[in-house]
């Protein structure tokens, strides 16, 4: 057993019942490092209270005596049929938190027809996940200083069978992580991002004195829109950008081709300070129009937090920690259980408000209060 872990449970506890008990009984399987860096938020952490806070503030509208019967939570997505409006969000190091890691996170996707966004820093060979995952493959990308070995990691991930690459704009620097750095988070020996290892070594770069570490360092290796844009005459999938927050990038986006958008502050932990995404969706949506496609992520717990989502104009969520949680308690049947949970309690919302399809789901249904 790897030391910064316990073994995980063989069942599902019976008070285990919804998505936010996975984060508190996940305590007790991780150690307290690595619990930390998953959970925290970027430094004070406002944006990702913000996140939950923005969820639980809107209300829903129910209307009654709707015939239910033929309702369903399926729905076609760029092209690709989704079994739920739910995406497991691309997710470093699932082998922090269990030793099967994405492998066990795609058997479970699997099982419950759910498309996995396979994260660039994943704990396990793209391919070797690619092989265990019968529902829809994406591979999220991080751009990489050599864009040769950038396009080799897109080739790959073709190859494997992925179908849509999402490039993630939002993390070139880590941001401010100071709750993980408190309680004195390293990466544990055998963990690693092995889709990296062949990455050649980074240049050796001397900085004046004058010059900053940030701009002049990091910064140097963080794609613009000219890479994007450079990625888009390379490669034939569909590429879609993941952490776009201003209307006007979005726009930018869609004029330039690009198939899709998370709109997403990276679950709180990049820059701190910024709205949630659920908040800025409504703007975006209407800068977009009504037909191209948006992703939102950011403290999706509920079957009402997806709902209020689609009904601001998001076409599917996606959902990060609760995963790792997930395959921390129980392994893949802890994931398969989580994902059933927010898909049945989904359901149970578009019944209860009498909106018994994904095109039901309208901004009317929900709630403006001064209260
Ligand atoms: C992430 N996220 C992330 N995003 C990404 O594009 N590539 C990655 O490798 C990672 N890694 C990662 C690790 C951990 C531990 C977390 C918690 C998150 C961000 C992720 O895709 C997603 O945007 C957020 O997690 C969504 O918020 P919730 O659902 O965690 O509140």
């Amino acid at each position: 057993m790897t030391p910064h872990i316990s073994a995980a449970r063989a069942s599902i506890p019976p008070n285990l019942v919804s998505v936010s008990d996975y984060a508190e009984v996940a305590k007790q399987y991780i150690s307290h490092p690595i619990y930390e860096y998953i959970a925290g938020g970027g430094a004070d952490q406002l944006t990702l209270c913000r996140n939950r806070h923005a969820l639980d503030k809107i209300q829903l509208l129910p209307k009654m005596l709707r015939d239910c019967t033929k309702g369903s939570s399926a729905l076609r997505f760029m092209g690709e049929s989704l079994r739920h409006p739910v995406i497991l969000a691309p997710v470093a190091f699932h082998q922090l938190v269990h030793p099967q890691g994405e492998m066990a996170t795609a058997q479970a996707a699997s099982s419950l027809e759910t498309t996995m966004v396979v994260s660039t820093l994943a704990s396990h060979k793209l391919e070797d996940i690619a092989q265990n995952l019968d529902s829809g493959k994406w591979f999220q990308l991080y751009f990489q200083q050599s864009r040769e070995f950038t396009l080799s990691l897109v080739k790959r991930a073709q190859a494997a069978g992925y179908s849509k690459i999402m490039v993630t704009v939002d993390a070139s620097l880590h941001g401010i992580r100071n709750r993980a750095q408190r309680a004195g988070f390293v990466l544990p020996e055998g963990i690693e991002a092995v889709n990296l290892r062949d990455r050649p070594p980074l240049p050796q770069k001397t900085l004046a004195p004058q010059q900053s570490i940030i701009f002049q360092g990091m910064m140097t290796e963080a794609p613009t829109w000219q890479d994007i844009a450079w990625l888009q005459q390379n490669t034939s999938l569909d590429i879609i950008i993941k952490g776009i927050m201003h209307p006007a990038d979005a726009l930018k986006a869609q004029q330039m081709g690009i198939a899709g958008i998370v709109v997403s502050n990276h679950g709180g932990r990049a820059l701190d300070s910024i709205p949630s995404a659920i908040e800025l969706l409504p703007k975006i949506r209407q800068a977009l129009g009504p037909d191209y496609p948006i992703i939102v992520d950011g403290a999706i717990e509920r079957g009402t937090d997806i709902y209020k989502a689609l009904a601001l104009g998001a076409d599917t969520v996606m959902v990060g920690r609760p995963q790792l949680y997930a395959l921390a308690v129980a392994g893949a049947l802890g994931v398969a259980h989580m994902l059933r949970v927010l898909r049945e309690e989904l359901e149970v919302t578009m019944a209860m408000m009498g909106t018994p399809t994904i095109d039901d789901i309208t901004q009317d249904t929900l709630y403006q209060s001064d209260y």
